[in-house]
């Protein structure tokens, strides 16, 4: 067994994750900062590779899986999925509630008992559970078949893999996935980035998301989760219960009990004038969310009325979604400009008349890029259509083409500059991307930006320093990179606009207090492409700070578990540059903090497998391939790629092709995936 310690952490780790999970997803009530959790992620993820007999398949790092799949199976609903009927205005609502009662045969002064609840804008779901154990997840697909997207659920946070109370048998819960606000803009950020187009709301990037083949892509976009339906399939047998719920709001409780996601604002209405009130109350509140609603599901509380109801074939006849309508008006665009991004992109953005959207005063909105402007073809001019997309950010939707100006008055379309609007340099394009970008590194307005993000509070975090102070010391040529910080003294900073003697000697203070920093966020503060928070704190911890990070290889860097090769080989060439090394160096004789605590998960694994050389081959089953190889190392061994009569031994997966047969035909020992384990555990029961 792995030593006593070992052991204690992992369950300490899961412990807190667990935790972290339900405050943050279930309970809306976070505890952890993200990279707080994602450092105790990885670092469970990490010893789990070193001691992969300590997974079990409920640990939080199975959420996390590595391989993609080949393809959905279509699976048939126990229970057909169904949708609902639509009310638009109160009228409708008022109309729905007659023809209940008509149904259920009430009196006129009989108040019907419903549940009215926020209606999730994301795509449904079917979670199935096996004596309390998450064992399966289906999109709602035609209803009656839906494609198995397990894999892709299990990596979503907010979905107990486990339920909370030991519940035996089948049971089937029906909810909402949906993509939280902040996800998705954090999402299009970087497709801009990267020159990728934009989703257009969340809930197309929930849905787009969801039919990736690839976990590890859907555990990164930080899906969420609520339940609101559970499928009555025997409803006194599979929970064991004497009495079960009798009503839809009990049902509620049950599933958050569970440990399940349940959004918390429904409430119980008697009678419609309640439920018209609700609507009315969420019409605003619902901007407040983090996530997108698009009206309020109403359903008949009591369970025995609902089968008195029935359904027709597409709808239930018990339930009705009362929608909000959507937040658009037009206006007429007055600009479209370009800006330039810390990284040089450039990104195009539409200025118009200030109109009110969703409550709140807009007159810009980004156009993402120049093929979207082109794509919509909308010109200074022009009446527009735009839209709060998910509420919050505002979108043109398209122009109104029968109020576009004719004749010599006719608008012409947008061209994108071909220089950068800031420093004139031509600007370049990738291959395969959509961005134009800046590619002058002392562009004013990249320093700006990066020079900003080095103050903020996650890098940094000088106080103080905003962004017209950034740009006046840009301006006056005071501060070309973030070294230049460390030489501004308060005489310089008074002479600058809007700073008194005393804000200058705060900034100055500011500015020294910032080289006690650690120097996870001295790397994350210097921007390079990809090393984003959390990178920077893995990178920092593993290497000590930024000399043995300097003396890493490439290899030495991605294999930091929660470090992938495209951030490696940023920050490798990042590195390598002779004008980055020389800023590192201005910036560590200016005082600033290098070094960072050093962490290594496998300082104290037995050294069995020293001096044997692997290659691992074909697909294992249990274990990532970056896991088995981080494993080998750990003990001392080394993981090559081709087979050579050197080669101590070969492990085996599927589908092993032609190292498996020269292996044979060297007579180099192989062994399969459960040998492997053995072995690694062995290695690990040598530590006793
Ligand atoms: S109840 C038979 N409750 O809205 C019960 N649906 O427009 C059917 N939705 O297909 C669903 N929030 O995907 C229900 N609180 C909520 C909901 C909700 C979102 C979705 C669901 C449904 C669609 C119909």
């Amino acid at each position: 067994m792995p030593p006593k310690r070992v052991v204690e952490e992992v369950n300490e780790l899961r412990a807190q994750i667990r935790h972290a999970d339900e405050q943050y997803y279930v309970l809306d009530d976070p505890e952890f900062s993200d990279t707080e959790y994602d450092l105790r992620l990885l670092r469970l993820t990490e010893l789990e590779a070193v001691h992969p007999e300590l997974v079990t398949p409920d640990s939080p790092t199975q959420r996390v899986a590595g391989r993609p799949v080949d393809g959905f199976a279509a699976v048939e609903h126990v229970v057909p999925m169904l949708s609902l009927d639509n009310a638009y205005d109160e009228a409708e609502l008022t109309a729905f509630d007659t023809r209940v009662r008509k149904d259920l045969d009430l009196d006129a002064g009989t108040a019907v008992s419903y549940v009215a609840e926020l209606k999730i804008d994301g795509l449904s779901i079917a979670l199935h559970y096996r004596d309390g154990l998450l064992v399966g997840g289906l999109t709602r697909g035609d209803g009656v078949r839906g494609e198995d997207v397990t894999s892709n659920v299990r990596v979503i946070r907010g979905i107990p893999l486990a339920l909370k109370t030991a519940v035996s048998g089948d049971i089937e819960v029906r909810g909402e996935i949906f993509l939280p606000r902040a996800s998705f803009d954090r999402i299009n950020a970087v497709r801009a980035e990267a020159g990728e187009t934009a989703f257009a709301n969340p809930r197309n990037a929930a849905a787009g998301t969801m039919r990736t083949l690839d976990p590890a892509l859907v555990a990164r976009r930080g899906l969420g989760a609520f339940m609101y339906h559970l499928v009555e399939r025997d409803v006194a047998g599979p929970r064991g219960e004497s009495s079960p719920p009798a009503g839809h709001a009990a049902v509620l409780e049950q599933l958050a009990a569970w440990g399940l996601p349940v959004e918390g604002h429904w409430h119980r209405c008697e009678g419609i004038t309640q439920v018209v009130a609700f609507c009315r109350e969420w019409a605003e509140g619902r901007r407040a969310l983090p996530f997108d609603t698009d009206g309020v599901v109403i359903k008949v509380d009591n369970l025995a009325d609902r089968v008195q109801l029935g359904q027709t074939a597409k709808f239930p006849r018990w339930a009705m979604a009362f929608k909000y309508p959507a937040d658009q008006a037009t206006t007429r665009l007055l600009e479209i400009g370009v800006e330039v991004g810390r990284t040089g992109a450039i990104t195009p953005y539409a200025v118009f008349e200030p109109v009110q959207l969703a409550g709140t005063t807009v007159q810009r909105a980004t156009l993402h890029n120049a093929e979207d402007v082109a794509r919509k073809d909308v010109r200074v001019g022009d009446i527009v259509l735009v839209e709060k997309g998910g509420d919050v950010i505002p979108k043109i939707v398209k122009p109104i083409l029968s109020r576009r100006p004719t004749g010599d008055a006719t608008p012409a379309p947008f061209v994108m500059p071909t220089v950068c609007p800031v420093c004139a340099t031509p600007l370049e394009r990738g291959d395969d991307e959509v961005v134009w970008r800046c590619p002058n590194d002392v562009c004013p307005a990249k320093v700006r930006c990066g020079l900003l993000h080095f103050a903020s509070r996650r890098a940094m975090n000088i106080e103080g320093l905003g962004e017209s102070l950034v740009s006046q010391l840009v301006d006056r040529g005071l501060v070309r990179d973030a070294a230049d910080l460390y030489d501004l003294s308060a005489e310089t900073l008074e002479g600058l606009d809007r700073m008194g003697a005393k804000s200058a000697v705060n900034l100055v203070a500011e500015i020294e207090g910032s080289t006690r920093r650690d120097f996870s966020h001295v790397l994350f503060g210097l921007g390079v492409r990809h090393v984003g928070e959390g990178a920077a704190e893995l990178l920092a911890r593993r290497f000590g700070g930024l000399h043995g990070l300097l003396d890493a290889t490439t290899e030495e860097i991605e294999s930091v578990v929660g470090v992938g090769p495209i951030v490696a080989e940023s920050l490798r060439s990042f590195l390598d540059d002779p004008a980055n090394r020389a800023l590192l160096d201005r910036l560590e004789k200016a005082g600033v903090r290098m070094d960072a605590e050093r962490v290594d998960p496998v300082a104290e694994v037995e050294q069995s497998l020293s001096g044997q050389t692997f290659v691992i081959t074909g697909t294992l089953a249990s274990i990532s391939r970056r896991e088995a190889k981080r494993a080998i190392e750990a003990r001392g061994g080394k993981v090559i790629g081709a087979v050579s009569k050197k080669t101590s031994c070969v492990v085996v997966g599927a589908d092993a092709g032609s190292k498996l047969d020269k292996a044979r035909s060297l007579g180099v020992e192989t062994i399969d995936e459960l040998a492997f384990r053995k072995l690694i555990m062995e290695a690990g029961d040598a530590e006793g």
